[in-house]
């Protein structure tokens, strides 16, 4: 079994993308064989500063590694360190209809959101199957936003069999549990867009200043609270056991307490949970030919795949012969 999945280095990661996301990453680095990657390729069409991108690039893989990423267990690379997946790509587009991505919410989004419309954006979803299917993946974690374009790859990739014969195996979403509901300093979903956003690596006193600040509705101090429907006992329980959870859910039931003690419960309990992984962080930083190292070791390691599935992509079609 193998499961594959792209990160774009679209800017530094937040409480949303670790809890969200990384999180469930890590985990199944030890439960099936995982391909993980720095969309870089995807990036483009928003990131157009080239020092930006090489540093969100380089930054994303330190960040992954900090949170406990093993190369050891999973396979990390960049996407473009793996050249076999753009000769793919123009495979698949030349068999995708037009319709098919027409009805891509994704690309109306981010045009509603800014980002220019042009021809990359629009094919993005190509490019995202080519990834998926470079590795003969069998399952893809992935936000509930991004289950779409899954259903696209096999679309591709069933056309691609159909026509050429049994060349790509059919991947499936997983979609990660719980991936629409951090919330952001607004209490809001946290998201970049709406910045809202706590990044994991911000300095603890950056982000105490941030916790802080968060909205908290007007409810006096004395009045008992429902916790579950508040975004601050949302986030704190992110961060801590049943026991603790549960004692604060405790006091919002009694009431007499105030927003002030739980956003310093909050901050005090990020600052801990991520405490190990600042520091791994540091250590990385300090060492950017490891991270280079350990990059260049994970691009083999997934060429070798991608060249055997693009070979027989590219028989199949009669380019190669
Ligand atoms: P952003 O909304 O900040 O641009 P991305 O769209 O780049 O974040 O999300 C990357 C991953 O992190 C996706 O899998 C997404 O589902 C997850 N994610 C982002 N924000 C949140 C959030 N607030 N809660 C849970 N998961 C999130
Ligand atoms: N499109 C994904 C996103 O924006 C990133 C991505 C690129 C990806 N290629 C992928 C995810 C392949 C899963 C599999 O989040």
């Amino acid at each position: 079994m193998r499961v594959v999945s792209g990160i774009q280095p679209t800017g530094r990661p937040h409480w949303g993308n670790y809890f969200g996301a990384i999180r469930q990453y890590i985990q199944l680095q030890d439960e099936k064989q995982a391909f993980y990657f720095i969309a870089n390729l995807h990036a483009l069409t928003s990131v157009r500063d080239p020092q930006v991108m090489s540093d969100y690039t380089l930054n994303a893989a330190i960040d992954l590694l900090a949170l406990g990423l093993d190369p050891q267990r999973a396979v990390l690379f960049v996407q473009s360190h793996v050249p076999e997946i753009s000769e793919l790509c123009w495979l698949l587009l030349s068999g995708t209809s037009m319709g098919l991505l027409e009805r891509c919410v994704s690309y109306k989004d981010k045009v509603e959101k800014g980002l220019a419309t042009v021809a990359g954006l629009f094919t993005y979803p190509v490019l995202q199957a080519a990834d998926i299917l470079a590795y003969d993946s069998d399952v893809v974690p992935v936000g509930q936003d991004q289950t779409q374009h899954i259903e696209v790859c096999r679309d591709i990739a069933q056309a691609f069999n159909h026509q050429f014969g049994e060349v790509f195996v059919l991947p499936r979403a997983q979609v990660l549990a719980d991936s629409a509901k951090v919330p952001g300093t607004d209490g809001e979903k946290m998201s970049k867009s709406y910045n809202n956003t706590i990044e994991i690596f911000e300095s603890p006193k950056e982000m105490r200043k941030k916790v802080m600040r968060i909205a908290t509705d007007s409810r006096p101090m004395e009045e008992p609270k429902e916790p579950a429907d508040d975004h601050l006992y949302q986030l704190y329980s992110l961060f801590v056991g049943p026991a603790e959870r549960e004692a604060m859910a405790a006091k919002y039931r009694a009431g007499g307490f105030g927003y002030g003690e739980v956003k310093k419960a909050i901050a005090d309990a990020a600052e801990t949970f991520f405490a190990e992984a600042h520091r791994r962080r540091a250590e990385l930083v300090a060492d950017p030919d490891q991270v280079r190292a350990i990059l260049a070791d994970g691009a083999a390691k997934a060429r070798t795949k991608a060249s055997e599935v693009l070979t027989r992509a590219q028989t199949a079609c009669g380019i190669k012969f």
